[in-house]
């Protein structure tokens, strides 16, 4: 069996739940997804309420292993308004003014980590983005060109689902799943890697990014999107291919029961999770509360979260006080 990749390693990650809410109500949602033709329709195509986009974005801080501090922002939300409340309300607005942020990895994309790339372009164009090469002409219009995509509402009106003003001018790194070296990683960082998993998923999208940091003395940390490919799949690749002192943790959206839907395989991922031995496990976003509430009933190590989505203006109608998500502006460090 080939040498395990030595990535290097961190003092430590923290994460800052800038928004985990993609959208606000599930079934407007998947209502506005029928309507314009179903899960495999084009997300371009589908006449999507705006006030139901939210998004996702996270903040991670690197702390490297000679004390210094770099910061990366995980994806960059979707619905403008939304995002700009986020970034002012956590000051990643002047952090991408002062160059405090390294560059943005975009997980996958999907509208709710990309359709919000303004918010993020319009305090520092110049902004090194890594993302999936598995890109479509829109979405490339919708990073590179000044661009509004509409399409016909269902009265027939004629409605703009996504716009950018500010084409994206920096280094933007396309990942591909030979990672830039033949690897199969990109390394962005001492302690911090980046690969892609090719996977096809709902809307016509393809190709999802996930993080590996691995924290000194604790082990490799997995940062997540959506987890498109499989959460054990992703776990799996941390296990067999990256050397450290094992799994320590993981972060992000999980992609389990998503819109409150239990399938049999669930119950054995939650043996399977338990079965590797992991110290601190936060997730949110499309992992489904259902899951996190009974993965932590079931001895997963589930990080709490707290009641501070409750300050912000706007919640989704799936959140529940059992507090097994972490919830915008909570916090979490490995
Ligand atoms: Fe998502
Ligand atoms: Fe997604």
């Amino acid at each position: 069996m080939p040498d395990k990749l030595d990535i290097g390693t961190v003092q430590s990650l923290r994460v800052d739940v800038l928004t985990e809410t993609g959208w606000f109500d599930d079934t407007r949602f998947r209502q506005d997804m029928a309507d314009g033709g179903g899960s495999e329709q084009s997300q371009y195509r589908i006449a999507w309420a705006a006030e139901n986009a939210g998004g996702y974005a996270a903040l991670l801080t690197v702390t490297l292993s000679d004390g210094d501090q770099r910061r990366i922002l995980l994806d960059t939300g979707w619905n403008n308004d939304w995002m700009d409340y986020v970034f002012a309300r956590h000051g990643v607005d002047r952090m991408l003014e002062r160059g405090e942020i390294d560059f943005m990895v975009l997980s996958h994309w999907h509208l709710d980590h990309f359709w919000g790339i303004e918010s993020t372009l319009k305090h520092n164009p110049q902004l090194k983005v890594y993302a999936p090469s598995t890109w479509r002409s829109e979405d490339r219009a919708l990073l590179k060109e000044r661009t509004s995509i509409e399409v016909q509402d269902r009265d027939k009106r004629t409605v703009s689902i996504c716009r950018n003003t500010v084409p994206h001018e920096g280094e933007l790194i396309l990942t591909e799943m030979r990672g830039e070296d033949g690897s199969g990683v990109y390394r962005l960082l001492p302690g911090v890697a980046l690969r892609l998993f090719d996977v096809s998923m709902l809307l016509q999208v393809r190709g999802e990014n996930a993080l590996y940091v691995n924290v000194a003395d604790k082990g490799i940390v997995t940062v997540t999107g959506c987890g498109h490919a499989g959460i054990m799949n992703l776990l799996g690749f941390a296990r067999d291919s990256l050397a450290g002192p094992g799994l320590y943790g993981c972060y992000g959206g999980l992609h389990l029961s998503i819109f409150d839907t239990w399938k049999p395989e669930f119950d054995s991922i939650i043996d399977d999770i338990k079965a590797l031995g992991m110290t601190k496990m936060g997730c949110n976003h499309c992992t489904g509360w259902m899951w996190a509430e009974k993965a932590a009933s079931h001895g997963v190590p589930i990080i709490k979260g707290t009641d501070a989505y409750l300050g912000y203006p706007k919640r989704s109608t799936a959140a529940r006080d059992s507090h097994a998500f972490l919830g915008n502006g909570d916090s979490v460090t490995f």
